[in-house]
């Protein structure tokens, strides 16, 4: 009989195994205590939810909505969608929940989109991001933006492009959007088929990287010359708060992003080490009319969201934030039938150090091949003499040969001083 085909991971998903997981874990720690830092508090929502609210919050018409999303029907017939991003999940809690404002909170998600994998793009992604409902200062914009630019600095990436415009209000925005619709309908010739048939939503067209379309935008009207007062004031604020403080940046006035719900501030970070199309490592902005779309009161909103896995490649063409696991203080070799190994792990696991074992009836050089593989500083070799004595052989892995007897009640003890003699801290 032939074996059934192996299964496989799903299409543009991939799986993330010890130890580049232990990196992962790191990466979300310093995002979480970056954030922490500045009073955001984690907030957890379903996978699932219904689809109305994508619709209604990244928007009917946009690509995400009408192309990528991963959609299902529960038992009882409701339309469901795996969350395509994080901000209109974050919202509909927002809606339902009615903490007070400003509410400012963190998560770190999964994210699924059917795009066309390549480097750097996948159909399950993850992110962490922040969200902050309740307050349209622009020094809350510097704010977010900042936490991004400190977190990457803490990673050690160091080539990293801060991209910023404003999307005006929806006042401001629908007059340029039809200066902008008559000057691509002057273009259209020039314009990709796709676009030149459907000027019915022209913000689109900025951000094609299709070489001619790029050549009609680069002299297009601009968004940042439509705003008014108000938007411009708060454009104002926002960016010469980023200079006070140091951070980089640059006005791309055909920075538009993917979905409908952005208004006033809108930025993205690219890692320009990255030589792919994939190089936005993060990005975000302002959802001041989005709480009410929702369902909410008129709350204005705005946060970021970065790539997990797209932070990692731009940090291996950086070569930083290269990171191993810690190793075990220990790895017990039992000769005797295993119960002692069971035993000591069990009391030295209690007592906070970081213990694993051999299982099954091994020799002593297949035991100690085993610890060696571990990383463990120390191995525990239990004989049938030590077993007698209530001793153990405790043997320095990193000094080869060098061992001594322990008795058992003294094993906690002598752990901690081996790790202090080789200058390392055991994990207790
Ligand atoms: P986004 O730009 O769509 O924004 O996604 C955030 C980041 O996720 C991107 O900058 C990129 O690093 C990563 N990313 C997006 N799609 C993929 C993919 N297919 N494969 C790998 N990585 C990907 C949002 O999701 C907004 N919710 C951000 C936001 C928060 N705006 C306001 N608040």
């Amino acid at each position: 009989m032939s074996q059934p085909a192996p299964v496989r991971a799903v299409k543009g998903m991939k799986d993330v195994l010890w130890p580049e997981s232990y990196r992962w874990e790191v990466f979300v720690e310093i995002f979480a205590r970056t954030v922490q830092r500045a009073g955001y508090g984690l907030v957890l929502s379903p996978l699932v939810e219904e689809v109305r609210l994508f619709q209604r919050g990244i928007g009917d018409h946009s690509e995400v909505v009408t192309k990528e999303m991963y959609e299902l029907s529960d038992r009882d017939g409701r339309r469901l969608a795996l969350r395509p991003e994080g901000t209109a999940p974050v919202v509909r809690v927002f809606v339902e929940h009615r903490p007070t404002v400003p509410w400012k909170v963190w998560y770190a998600t999964p994210a699924f989109r059917y795009e066309r994998p390549q480097a750097g793009r996948y159909r399950e992604h993850h992110q962490v991001g922040v969200e902050v409902i309740g307050s349209d200062d622009p020094d809350l914009d510097v704010e977010v933006v900042a936490l991004a630019d400190s977190f990457y600095k803490e990673l050690g990436l160091g080539h990293v492009a801060l991209a910023v415009n404003s999307m005006g209000c929806g006042a401001c925005r629908a007059i340029y959007v039809d200066a902008l619709r008559a000057y691509l309908i002057d273009h259209r010739d020039e314009l990709r088929d796709e676009h030149a048939q459907r000027l019915d939503r022209p913000l689109r067209v900025l951000d094609c990287k299709d070489p001619a379309c790029r050549a009609v935008t680069e002299k297009a009207p601009r968004l940042i010359d439509f705003l008014d007062e108000d938007c411009k004031e708060h454009f104002e604020r926002f960016t010469q708060g980023l200079s006070a403080l140091g951070i980089e940046h640059h006005l791309d006035p055909r920075l538009v992003r993917g979905f409908d719900y952005y208004t006033r501030t809108t930025f993205e970070f690219a890692a320009t080490e990255l030589h792919s199309a994939q190089n936005a490592i993060g990005g975000g902005g302002r959802y001041d009319a989005l709480v009410e779309q929702v369902g909410g009161p008129a709350e204005p909103g705005i946060g970021f969201a970065i790539g997990i896995e797209r932070v990692l490649l731009a940090c291996d063409a950086e070569g930083c934030f290269e990171v191993s696991p810690p190793g075990l203080d220990a790895f017990v070799v039992d000769l005797t039938g295993g119960a002692a190994a069971r035993d000591i792990c069990h009391e030295l696991r209690q007592a906070g150090a970081s213990v694993d074992r051999a299982f099954g009836n091994r020799s002593l050089r297949a035991g100690l091949r085993l610890a060696h593989r571990s990383g463990a500083r120390a191995a525990i070799i239990v004989g049938a003499d030590e077993l007698q004595a209530g001793e153990v052989t405790l043997r320095d892995l990193r000094s080869e040969g060098s061992q001594e007897r322990v008795p058992r009640s003294e094993l906690a003890r002598a752990l901690v001083a081996l790790a202090q003699r080789s200058g390392e801290h055991p994990r207790s």
